[in-house]
């Protein structure tokens, strides 16, 4: 009987990918997939180490792996347990020493080592391996072809990030920033394309500082390569994320003008509205110059609405700069956004600064900001009924005959729809709307 494994992904989109990825090799490998852990004869987490609890959940899932381990080990059943992702970069000596039943452990840039670590685990069994130091091209050289997993796919292209934000640990778990090769991007969306992708998502940790080589070897940025994707044959629908606001060039923002496949919905993350909280984060740019970016993207394309990520709480952060955030909110009525507390992350700059906020006064600052990015998100879906959009349908809804897709703005849309739809972009007119998503009925 084949082996069967078990992936859980946590973080960004960028592990969601380096996941797929991982996927597609134990598959080659013979491995089948299966969605009940306890069934797995391989484990694997694909970790995250952005914010503390991100980090801490990690060592709860293994030792409930350790348990289910030890159980099928009653049955006679061996279980490998495998750990993946930014937590091993940051903390492999944490893993070991915490969860030493693990039997290997691979960071963001080794993972395409796993095939050469299972066999050293199935060779000598028991044996402990740790595996983070690697460079990102070596990952995307050994790395077997991609393949769709549905209409809609990742495709990262650039990696690691050089902008040390004060608080964040992404320069640190992914390295320095890398890009791949603007015909080895090409060459990976034909592959999705012809697997049966419509709809590709360039990532990178900060995608749009992209400087990959093109096949003459000169530099190339986003606008290029997105000018490259959108014009090969299948491609309906295109994104890239996440982009750092002060590297928008005005050759990205007339992409948001020329290009049909590219969708009206960008995340330009801003993290904050004060410019004192934005200095101290280390950001380059402050509050006018983002603002004068959303102001250009919008005027290349009327259509275009905005997401966005906040961080409230950050050392030194007054109710008055806390207000400046609001206000921003306020300007830009982003239409979706992500909002976290601070939280101190070992090494980070920003963990040692004076004016650490307490968390009291950071939840209550989350719960005001929630609130007020939940009403414009609630009035921008509510905007949406009765009008048609094209969905792209993604999975089966809860219930029989159900659909579930993604509007061009990425709000999430269920109705009813035969299952030949799926994978497919139908349009459909809105009927409902809640916070969260729309309700609709096909064309
Ligand atoms: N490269 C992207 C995303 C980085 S991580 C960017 O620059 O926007 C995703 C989000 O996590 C960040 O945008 C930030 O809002 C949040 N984040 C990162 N470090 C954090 C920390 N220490 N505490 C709270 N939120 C954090
Ligand atoms: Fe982190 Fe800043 Fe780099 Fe984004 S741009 S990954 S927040 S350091
Ligand atoms: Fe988390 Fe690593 Fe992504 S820390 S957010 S999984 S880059």
């Amino acid at each position: 009987m084949a082996k069967k494994y078990f992936i859980k992904t946590f973080g960004c989109q960028m592990n969601v990918y380096d996941s797929h990825r991982m996927a597609v090799m134990l598959e080659n490998l013979g491995f089948v997939p299966t969605e009940n852990q306890t069934e797995a004869d391989l484990v694997l987490f694909n970790t995250c180490h952005i914010r503390e609890k991100a980090a801490e959940k990690v060592f709860s899932d293994l030792g409930r792996a350790y348990l289910i381990k030890q159980e099928r080990a009653e049955k006679g059943l061996d279980t490998i347990i495998g750990v993946a992702g930014c937590v091993v970069q940051a903390e492999d000596e944490e893993i070991a020493k915490r969860a030493p039943y693990v039997d290997f452990a691979l960071g963001p840039l080794t993972y395409h080592r796993l095939p050469e670590m299972l066999a050293k685990i199935s060779r000598k069994h028991g044996m402990t391996l740790i595996d983070t130091d690697f460079p990102a091209e070596a990952k995307f050289d050994f790395l077997p072809e991609n393949r769709a997993e549905g209409g809609c796919s990742f495709l990262a292209v650039q990696e690691g990030c050089n902008n040390f934000c004060t608080y964040c640990v992404v320069p640190y778990t992914r390295g320095a920033e890398y890009s791949r090769p603007v015909a080895e991007v090409v060459a990976e969306a034909k592959r999705l394309l012809a697997t049966g992708t419509l709809e590709i998502n360039l990532l990178g940790q900060n995608v749009n500082s992209y400087h990959g080589e093109d096949e003459s070897g000169r530099e190339r940025n986003l606008a290029y390569l997105l000018r490259r994707i959108a014009e090969l044959d299948g491609l309906k629908r295109l994104r890239y994320t996440t982009s750092y606001p002060a590297d928008v060039d005005d050759d990205l923002i007339a992409c948001h003008r020329d290009l049909q496949a590219l969708m009206p919905y960008l995340h330009l993350p801003v993290q904050s509205g004060s410019d004192k909280i934005l200095k101290a984060m280390n950001r380059r740019h402050d509050r006018k110059q983002y603002l004068n970016v959303i102001e250009k993207l919008q005027k290349a394309n009327e259509s275009l609405r905005f997401s966005s990520d906040f961080i409230v709480g950050f050392p030194g952060e007054t109710d008055a700069d806390f207000e400046q955030t609001l206000s921003l909110v306020n300007e830009v009525k982003y239409i979706q956004a992500f909002s976290f507390k601070y939280s101190r992350r070992p090494g980070t700059p920003a963990a040692v600064m004076p004016g650490q906020v307490e968390e009291k006064v950071k939840k209550e600052r989350l719960d005001v900001l929630q609130k007020l990015l939940f009403d414009y998100q609630t009035k921008f879906n509510e905007d949406s009924v009765g009008k048609v959009f094209a969905v792209l349908f993604e999975q089966k809804g809860r219930h029989k005959g159900q659909l579930i897709g993604r509007t061009p703005y990425m709000q999430n849309l269920h109705a009813k729809a035969d299952d030949n739809m799926l994978n497919k972009i139908v349009e459909v007119r809105v009927t409902g709307a809640t916070t969260n998503s729309l309700s609709g009925e096909v064309l």
